[in-house]
């Protein structure tokens, strides 16, 4: 059956040179290739087994951003893999379906790390009656039963969003003055590396996999022509229900799934929208630009429609009646989380394995965060002791605090206790994680 299949992979990380302008190659890293990452895929009850060969000429790391996973597979600051070395996590993937991603995680080196271009998805996908034997991952169960658009590439298709900031050289700039603490804001958007991105649409309905894998940049996402989306999946999964909106916020980190609908031969530019200003030299991390185009989508005269849109998809998130544990609270503030930078050698907590914990995550600072918890998804119980809106009621690991804001998260801690291997909670701003706005607990 399922359970017994060991999806093998292997990652090669490598330097080296990429066409992305015209003129000189700019200097990057990659996996398999100079840039980026491969797309990962696996199936709920399958057992992965990765081979992570760091070709790099210093130490880095790959994490599995979203994944519920033992702390020592998990690939943070704890599992340096050294030049030269190959690094092996394997684990049995038991999570709903979801868009999750690999980043490097080497202590203090994360920002600058994964700005050279070490960023992949990695889709978890329900397992499938019709493949017991575990043939190569593709269509969703769920997405088939629901007739989502599901094929990668063609109606389903992965958008790493990302921008970078490009020397008169054609060469990444790691810092700009104007970012601060930010490190750095780049003023051109690449979608899966490509500068000027288009995609040709084949079908009526199509779905995106939106990953907001910049360091710092804050997306508004929207159409040229102000047309609506739906929303259908969050960091951890599908939603309980689309949602239609014609913009949406995606932090450092976050994904999203939307479905758009085409009309035969039209073009229309996906964008990202000024946020508000919230002050101060990073109070727009849209980088203060008053529009970015993202990608271009062109459709055909002829567009194929045999997928849908349900009413229904997923399951709600569940833990708001459940019995908590512990509560314990989280204050962002000036590159600290409750007063504390990261240590390496220190565990702030323990959570006992089996329970709901509810955290209390308030921005004290003037500056905007995220707030990322590492091996869970979590239930977005209130925003600012309201109801959250219809884009947080869907399993997240990662949400975004502007200045003020005070988010209360339930959590459940299952499996994979070790006393000896803590895991991570931070701002997935990449500089201020690297500062030390980050944390460490173990599971018992
Ligand atoms: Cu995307 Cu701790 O990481
Ligand atoms: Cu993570
Ligand atoms: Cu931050």
């Amino acid at each position: 059956g399922a359970a017994s299949t060991v999806r093998r992979f292997a990652l090669g990380i490598q330097a080296g040179e990429t066409q992305l302008k015209e003129g000189t190659p700019t200097r990057t890293w990659g996996i398999n290739g100079t840039y980026l990452a491969p797309t990962i895929r696996a199936r709920r009850g399958e057992t992965v087994e990765i081979a992570v060969h760091n070709g790099l000429d210093r130490e880095t790391s790959l994490h599995w951003h979203g994944m519920h996973l033992p702390a020592a597979m998990d690939g943070g600051p704890h599992q340096p893999v050294a030049a030269g070395e190959t690094w092996t996590p394997r684990w049995t993937v038991d999570q709903r379906a979801a868009t999750l991603w690999y980043h490097p995680h080497v202590h203090g080196a994360t920002a600058d790390h994964t700005y050279r271009g070490l960023t992949g998805l990695f889709i978890v996908d329900d397992p499938s009656g019709d493949d017991p034997a575990g043939g190569p991952a593709g269509d969703n169960e769920a997405s088939a039963t629901l007739n989502l658009p599901s094929t990668y590439g063609v109606d389903d298709v992965p958008m790493i969003v990302q921008d970078r900031a490009f020397d008169g050289d054609n060469q990444f700039t790691e810092r700009i003055p104007l970012a601060g603490s930010l490190g750095v804001i780049g003023d051109e958007i690449l979608v899966n590396g490509t500068l000027g991105p288009y995609f040709d649409v084949t079908t009526r309905l199509v779905r995106l996999r939106l990953l907001n894998g910049s360091n710092a940049r804050l997306y508004n996402f929207g159409f040229s022509d102000d047309r609506s989306f739906a929303l259908i999946g969050t960091d951890g999964g599908l939603l309980a229900e689309p949602w239609e909106t014609n913009r949406l916020y995606l932090s450092p980190g976050e994904r999203a799934e939307v479905v758009v609908a085409f009309e035969p031969g039209e073009t229309v530019d996906l964008r990202s929208y000024p946020s508000p200003d919230y002050g101060g030299a990073s109070g727009r991390l849209d980088g203060f630009a008053d529009r970015l185009d993202v990608c271009r989508f062109r459709a055909g005269d002829d567009l194929a429609d045999d997928t849908e849109l349900p009413a229904a998809l997923g399951d709600a998130p569940d833990l708001g009646d459940a019995v908590v544990a512990a509560e314990r609270s989280f204050v962002l503030a000036s590159d600290q989380i409750n007063g504390r930078s990261m240590a390496m050698d220190r565990i702030d907590f323990g959570v006992r394995e089996g329970t709901v914990e509810v955290w209390e995550v308030t921005n004290d600072n003037g500056y905007i965060h995220n707030f990322h918890v590492h091996d869970v998804q979590f239930q977005v119980l209130t925003v600012d002791g309201t109801t959250p809106p219809p884009h947080l009621r869907g399993w997240k690991d990662t949400v975004l605090l502007v200045p003020g804001s005070r988010y209360r998260l339930a959590m459940r801690f299952s499996d994979h206790t070790d006393p000896n291997a803590p895991y991570m909670y931070h701002c997935h701003l990449l500089q201020h994680e690297d500062d030390g706005m980050m944390g460490q607990f173990v599971v018992l």
